[in-house]
């Protein structure tokens, strides 16, 4: 029994000092020290010993047990810490490699445009508005004064949503002097920006969804004269102060009268070039003193209150503002573009 006992110390002191993972030295405290382990099922056959064997071999027997463990308890300590170095080395962080700057974004060029306008406008006094993208044809033309068989009113023109064409993605932002002077009543002095929609082709002036800036003042005793002046100061403080601007009449159903108003070309200084196709102007808005219906239709008196409003292209503004030449590239989202404002 002595012998055996001696064997099993060596046979597994030698394994367990061989042990390289956690797993395999725990099979080991099985395989000797477990309950159906080599060294229990020993220990069992005790009784056949004579009584003055038997506390010697008890003792031989108790010592081979703490012997192993021991052992195993120190191959245990020797592969947690090399597990340890393992995982430290793995994941070594080298402070001294240079950090990645993550990639920071902008806003995009076009509403830092919008942005400088609003700046602009609630530096006057004025309020900002938001209005809704899908609308009713109610808003977007009948109270605007536009007559049932005005061409921007036909299918062809205007994403309807109902086949009774009584919803409507909204074609303008004009809508929104209706629903300011509803909402609000008067004096009012608004604008509002936000996108629009109309049936074009794309190309490089042109896009079936494109945003508007709308602009309402309603008062008592508002004329031609503020219009002119508040404008023009808008456009000075955008283009700069020698800008040379032009009110060409026009015609709007919903002002009366009503003007476009065009900026000298800032390429050329009017001579005529490539950015104004020649013409030496730039049309930059649309503009008119409300009309007296429009008023009327929202419970306003036009013998006591009168007002201007106006409607800009926000895109184009944009073009102009950076030196775009294509509007394509405001709706692209190309990273290399956009990088470069
Ligand atoms: N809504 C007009 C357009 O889209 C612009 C405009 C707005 C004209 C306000 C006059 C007054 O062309």
């Amino acid at each position: 029994m002595k012998a055996q006992l001696e064997a099993i110390r060596k046979g597994a002191l030698d394994s367990i000092a061989a042990a390289q993972e956690m797993a395999g030295l725990e099979s080991l405290r099985v395989k000797y020290l477990g309950k159906k382990g080599e060294l229990t099922a020993l220990l069992k056959q005790m009784g056949k010993l004579s009584p003055e064997e038997r506390p010697a071999m008890g003792q031989m027997a108790n010592e081979v047990r703490a012997h192993l463990e021991e052992a195993i308890e120190k191959q245990a300590a020797v592969l947690s810490q090399k597990a340890l170095e393992a995982r430290l080395k793995l994941e070594t962080v080298d402070v001294t490699i240079p950090g990645k700057r993550p990639a920071q974004g902008h806003k995009h060029p076009m509403y830092s445009a919008l942005d400088e306008m609003k700046e602009i406008f609630l530096n006057m006094g004025f309020e900002v508005m938001d209005g809704p993208e899908i609308e009713q044809a109610d808003y977007n033309f009948t109270r605007l004064n536009a007559p049932e068989n005005h061409p921007s009113r036909d299918w062809t023109d205007t994403f309807y949503l109902t086949e009774d064409s009584s919803v409507l993605l909204r074609s303008q932002t004009s809508p929104m002097q209706i629903r300011a002077m509803e909402g609000y009543g008067v004096p009012i002095r608004m604008v509002s920006a936000g996108r629009v929609y109309r049936k074009d082709e794309v190309d490089a002036t042109h896009s079936p969804m494109f945003h508007q800036i709308e602009g309402l003042v309603v008062d008592k005793g508002i004329t031609m004269a503020d219009l002119k002046g508040t404008l023009n100061e808008v456009i000075q403080q955008i283009y700069g102060r020698d800008t040379v601007t032009r009110f060409r009449p026009h015609h709007f159903p919903f002002t009366e009268p009503s003007c476009e108003v065009d900026i000298q070309c800032y390429k050329c200084g009017g001579k005529g070039c490539p950015t104004c196709k020649g013409e030496g102007w730039i049309e930059l808005l649309g503009a008119g003193m409300v009309h007296p219906k429009v008023l009327r239709g929202c419970g306003i008196d036009p013998e006591e209150y009168s007002g201007f409003a106006f409607g800009l292209g926000l895109e184009r503004l944009a073009l102009g503002r950076y030196k775009i030449s294509d509007m394509r590239l405001i709706f692209e989202n190309d990273i290399r573009f956009l990088e470069q404002f």
